[in-house]
Formats: structure tokens, C-alpha cells, sequence
């Protein structure tokens, strides 16, 4: 692009936006970051010949970028330690930005710290100011950029002091390597321990935590409550595995038809997960979607984006066609009947309203 020439398209750009490319975007924790509705999990993005784990190779996962944008799915999210500690999803992503210089600005890019992958020393992992500086410099380095927008703890760190890494991570926003922090894998304790602690700093208060969450299961036991406690407090929760691995979509309303290539046989969990209860739930569900003219998938993305505390979704994506789907499922509004309707669904025949003290979701 040619700067010194006029850009009428961005001049008549209004000084502010809600969205990019048709997608809403929301704000993330009580910052003023934007991130799009939906945005785009990396975990399964690698080299899979290599056995590391990926389900996507990076061809597929230039053209899953190339249309993310496109759909306007600009908050991605990856990880030090994505597909078997080889910091392969961040190295393909790091790579399309070598190709795509122009993009960094279009992209929130969050990824996290904490896991061991480059040794074995208890120096390793955790959350020092050690073990955070290295890891931070070496994602930096797979990523192929000069900052990372949202650094996530992958998982709290009980042995460091919380001042310790919040220390060293305002050390990394001064000098713009980091520009916001946020948690995952924590529970209300652990939360609120570092809400506190934060109150010393200028920077480093979290602005979101990540954690399990879908509409089928609700939070995970270990980490309950955590989705109220944000919407109390003003984090945004951003759910991981939102799709519970992609039950929550057609490909299991007939299950002797799932085969290899769909994750949760490759994974080999479908028996585990799919119970004549959670099969009976998904057509519940299904039949809504059909009647609003959605998929499954995005009846739930959509629905889960208005649960209060609810931050951006992020399921992960397969194939352009998932991008694009999961896309679509950002700019869904859904009615007080129609979120009424999902609810009944997820509670049941005879129950009426979902279930109180579930573990799925609050109205
Ligand atoms: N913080 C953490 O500890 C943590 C842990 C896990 C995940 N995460 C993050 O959360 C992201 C999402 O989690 P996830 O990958 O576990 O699971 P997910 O988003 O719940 O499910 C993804 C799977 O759903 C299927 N899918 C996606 N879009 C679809 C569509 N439109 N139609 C039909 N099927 C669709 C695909 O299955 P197929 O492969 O069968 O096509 C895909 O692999 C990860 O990429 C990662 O960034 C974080």
C-alpha cells in the first residue's frame, strides 16, 4: 500500500467502528480492546505429518487465515505449546504474518505461557520472571512479530508469588511486547487472588479468563462459578473448546455416520461423550436451529455470546467452510423467545425453563 497516496476507503471510514468486515466486535474485559465476536482457535493448527497432533497443515491453515479476515474472525488464539509442545500453531501463524505484513493490525493475537517445551529444569514452566521472559522472547520468535496483543497465563502458578510474574509482564508492556494480560484455567479463588494483587499495578489488571465452557456441559467442576464471578467483575470469560470438539454441531445427530476425519472419532471420545441424554439434547437443539435457519453450531456460538460475563467465542476451525459458518454465528441476534427456546431444549421434555443449579448456563 501505497501510504503517501489518499485512501478515500479509510477516510470515509467513521472515527469510530463497532466491526470489521460485517463482525461485530465487543469489548474485552473492562479494556478498550475490540475483539470480534468470534474468533478463531488455533490448538488443532501444525504439522500433523510430524505426529504432532494438528488436524490442520499449514496450507489449510493459510486459507482458513486468508477467509478468517475476510469474514472479519480477527481474535486468534494460540499457545506456546499447541500440538505437542512444538510451538507449531504459533509458527504457522507467525509465518502467514511474514506473508501477510499488512495484516498484523487486523489481528488480536493472544497466546499464553506457562508449560515447559523447550526444557526440563523447573526453570522450564511456571510463571516466574524467568521462565516468563524466555517464553514470551521465544513466541515472539515463532510468531514473527514484535508483540503479542493479549498474553494469557495457561494456568495458575501456585509455587511463584502473583506480584512476581504480574511484575514481569508490566515490564513486558513497557516496553510493547505484551499490551494486555488475561488468566485461563483458573478458578474463583485464584481469580480473585489476582484481582487483588493486580491492585498495585498500573497495567496489569486481567482482563479475561479462559476456561471450558460449552452449552451442553457448562463450566468445567474444577473451575464453577467462574463465568458469574466475570460477569460480576467485569472479565471477559472466553470459553475454550466452545464446540465441546465439534459435538455441538451436525456431523453426530447420526452417529453410525461420524467417521475418521471427524475429531471426536479421531480423538476416539465420541462413546465417552455422547450419551442417549446428550444425543436426545443435540436433536432438541437441532430442530431450533432448523426452525431459526441455523446450523447447530452456530445456533450455539450465537446463543452462548449472550450469556452475561460471556466474552468472544473462539471455536477452532477445520476448513474454510467452518470459518465462514462460525462467522455467520457473530452477527446472530437472537430474541428473548428464541434464547428461551434454546434453554428448553438444553433442560428438556417436562422440565419447562432450564434446569436452576445446573451446570449449564444462567438465563
Ligand atoms: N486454554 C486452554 O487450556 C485451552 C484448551 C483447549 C482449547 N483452547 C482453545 O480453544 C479453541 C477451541 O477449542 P477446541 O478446538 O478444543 O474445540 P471446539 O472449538 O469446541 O471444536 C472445534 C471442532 O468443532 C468442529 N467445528 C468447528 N466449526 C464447525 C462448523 N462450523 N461446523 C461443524 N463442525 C465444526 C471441528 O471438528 P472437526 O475437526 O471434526 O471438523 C473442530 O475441530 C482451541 O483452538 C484453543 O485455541 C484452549
Amino acid at each position: 500500500m501505497d501510504h503517501s497516496k489518499p485512501h478515500p476507503e479509510f477516510y470515509n471510514v467513521p472515527w469510530a467502528t463497532d466491526s470489521f468486515n460485517g463482525m461485530p466486535y465487543r469489548s474485552l474485559g473492562r479494556s478498550g480492546l475490540r475483539v470480534s465476536n468470534v474468533g478463531l482457535g488455533t490448538w488443532k493448527i501444525g504439522y500433523p505429518r510430524t505426529g504432532d497432533g494438528a488436524r490442520v497443515d499449514e496450507k489449510a491453515a493459510w486459507r482458513i487465515f486468508d477467509r478468517a479476515i475476510e469474514c472479519g474472525v480477527t481474535f486468534w488464539d494460540t499457545a506456546n505449546r499447541y500440538n505437542g509442545a512444538s510451538g507449531n500453531s504459533e509458527r504457522i501463524i507467525g509465518r502467514w504474518f511474514r506473508s501477510n505484513p499488512e495484516q498484523r493490525r487486523n489481528v488480536v493475537l493472544a497466546t499464553k505461557v506457562f508449560g515447559g517445551m523447550d526444557g526440563r529444569t523447573p526453570n522450564h514452566s511456571g510463571l516466574s520472571r524467568l521462565s516468563i521472559m524466555e517464553s514470551v522472547y521465544a513466541c515472539l520468535e515463532r510468531l514473527q512479530v514484535e508483540s503479542v496483543d493479549v498474553l494469557y497465563f495457561h494456568a495458575f502458578d501456585p509455587v511463584t508469588p502473583i506480584e512476581e510474574s504480574l511484575a514481569a509482564v508490566e515490564d513486558l508492556m513497557r516496553q510493547d511486547i505484551v499490551r494486555y494480560l488475561a488468566v485461563s484455567n483458573f478458578s474463583v479463588a485464584q481469580l480473585n487472588e489476582y484481582r487483588k494483587a493486580s491492585g498495585a499495578f498500573s497495567r496489569c489488571c486481567v482482563l479475561a479468563v479462559q476456561n471450558q465452557f460449552d452449552i451442553l456441559n457448562g463450566e468445567g467442576k474444577e473451575h464453577s462459578g467462574v463465568l458469574g464471578c466475570a460477569a460480576k467483575t467485569g472479565v471477559s470469560f472466553v470459553a475454550w473448546s466452545p464446540l465441546a470438539r465439534g459435538l455441538l454441531s451436525e456431523k453426530y445427530l447420526e452417529p453410525a455416520k461420524a467417521s475418521r476425519g471427524d475429531r471426536l472419532i479421531d480423538e476416539g471420545d465420541l462413546v465417552k461423550v455422547l450419551t442417549p441424554e446428550t444425543l436426545a439434547t443435540l436433536r432438541r437443539l437441532a430442530v431450533v436451529a432448523r426452525e431459526l435457519g441455523l446450523t447447530l453450531t452456530q445456533l450455539a456460538l450465537a446463543y452462548m455470546l449472550t450469556l452475561p460475563g460471556m466474552g468472544p467465542v473462539i471455536p477452532s476451525a477445520t476448513s474454510v467452510e467452518q470459518v465462514e459458518a462460525n462467522a455467520a454465528a457473530g452477527k446472530v441476534v437472537l430474541s428473548e423467545a428464541q434464547r428461551r427456546r434454546v434453554r428448553d431444549a438444553l433442560a428438556g421434555p417436562g422440565r419447562g425453563r432450564a434446569r436452576s443449579g445446573s451446570a449449564r448456563p444462567a438465563p
